[in-house]
């Protein structure tokens, strides 16, 4: 016990020397215990302790308080995620005690068999976190024996870290830590990001260690916090972002000043993916103004119509295509023309001289808007297939949407 007496006022010396550097007006001497008697010294530890056993009865019944609070969020969020186990750390250690997360199917277990923290988290619901809550009973998260992945709640409501420096004295602690660098996008999967404390005017007075921080679908986030490197700091909740767990599925939650948050609908991307493969299971001979290519073996995004033989971009990009023949009429030209909106702007020719035959491959890339209409013309000549030879051919791919 005496022991830990002296490691607090060790921690409490810690906190009030970096106050000092970071040139607060009180003047701070180094404490040292031989400057003292040791009468003195022992009544500073008596007390020290009994301030702690004060800590220890405050922190017991949070934590019941917090069990029941638990107990009741977990019940709130069953249904949606089936399982939801709940665990409490042992007794007697200094950690909160922090729900563990279900133990439902994960869509996105990679083959290591490592867990996407936006299935596997625990529920870190203290409403003191709040950036509006300060309090005389300040909180240490160097106490907490951090583990994995954590979801930030407010009374059984998601909400996020604040972006911003947060008022000092608030967050139920003494210098409130706050992301920097904003929170991560959904396709930017886990992101490292700084997170400082406030003191004293100073926004990054206390650079505490970066944390892991991942965006889920749904309109949260999960963070990797760890032990910052000071009393008394703590991880904050913005009681601002509230509103962001009322987001919808095409929204997106979003601020320019890092303080009123807003939902807005998000930019859907277009669904990018057109590819088309098609063959004419006959011969042709001589003018066919268009290529009804009638066996269609790829159609990703439907743009091919195998009734009419005509592409029809369905967004604007650079789309590339391919058409080839295969002809044997002796001494004759064979050509076929890609037709892109009525112009004629690639060819391929085959003309065989003796009695032979031969394919011809021609590709083209270019950009088009959408809407614009891509078909193969038989111009001239004699091309030879049949049902499963694929030598008349016509395919194509979009390659990259543009605005
Ligand atoms: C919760 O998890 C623990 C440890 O994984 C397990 O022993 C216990 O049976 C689980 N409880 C429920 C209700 O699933
Ligand atoms: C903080 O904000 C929440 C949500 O607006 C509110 O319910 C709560 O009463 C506020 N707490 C304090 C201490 O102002
Ligand atoms: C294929 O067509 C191209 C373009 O019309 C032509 O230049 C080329 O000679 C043809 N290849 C053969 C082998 O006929």
């Amino acid at each position: 016990m005496v022991a830990a007496g002296i490691q607090l006022l060790a921690l409490l010396l810690a906190c009030a020397v970096s106050t000092a550097e970071t040139g607060q007006s009180f003047n701070l001497k180094m404490w040292r215990k031989e400057d003292q008697p040791v009468q003195q010294q022992f009544s500073q530890v008596n007390e020290e302790i009994e301030r702690l056993k004060y800590y220890q009865a405050v922190m017991k019944q949070k934590q019941e308080d917090m069990n029941q609070a638990i107990m009741h969020c977990a019940q709130m969020q069953a249904p949606r995620d089936e399982e939801v186990n709940v665990t409490t750390l042992q007794e007697g250690s200094n950690t909160l005690p922090y729900p563990f997360s279900h133990e439902d199917k994960d869509p996105e277990e990679d083959n290591d068999g490592v867990l996407d923290p936006c299935y596997h988290y625990s529920v870190l619901d203290q409403p003191w976190r709040a950036t509006n809550f300060s309090t005389k009973n300040v909180a240490c998260d160097q106490k907490v024996q951090w583990k994995g992945w954590y979801r930030l709640f407010y009374r059984g409501k998601t909400i996020q870290m604040p972006e911003r420096c947060v008022k000092m004295e608030m967050c139920g602690t003494h210098a409130p830590l706050w992301l920097v660098g904003g929170h991560p996008r959904i396709r930017d999967g886990i992101v490292t990001r700084k997170v400082c404390g406030h003191w004293n005017r100073n926004c990054c007075a206390f650079k505490s260690p970066p944390i892991q921080v991942k965006a889920c679908k749904g309109n949260f986030y999960v963070y990797k916090f760890v032990k910052p490197q000071a009393c008394h700091l703590a991880y904050c909740a913005d009681i601002n972002t509230l509103v962001c767990g009322r987001c919808k599925k095409d929204e997106i939650c979003n601020s320019r000043d890092k303080i009123n948050w807003f939902c807005k609908k998000s930019k859907r991307r277009v669904k990018a993916k057109v590819h088309f493969f098609a063959s004419y299971p006959g011969s042709l001979q001589g003018k066919v103004n268009r290529i009804q290519f009638s066996k269609v073996y790829v159609n990703v995004g439907g743009a091919f119509n195998s009734r009419t033989g005509v592409f029809t971009a369905p967004v604007t990009g650079v789309y590339q295509f391919f058409f080839s023949t295969q002809s044997a009429t002796n001494g004759a030209k064979t050509d076929l023309w890609l037709v892109i909106n009525g112009y004629w702007v690639a060819l391929s020719h085959t003309r065989v001289s003796s009695p032979n035959s031969l394919g011809n491959l021609s590709t083209y890339m270019t950009s088009l808007r959408k809407g614009a209409l891509v078909y193969v013309t038989h111009n001239c000549g004699y091309s030879w297939a049949n049902s499963v030879s694929n030598t008349i051919t016509f395919g194509g791919s979009l390659l990259l949407v543009q605005r």
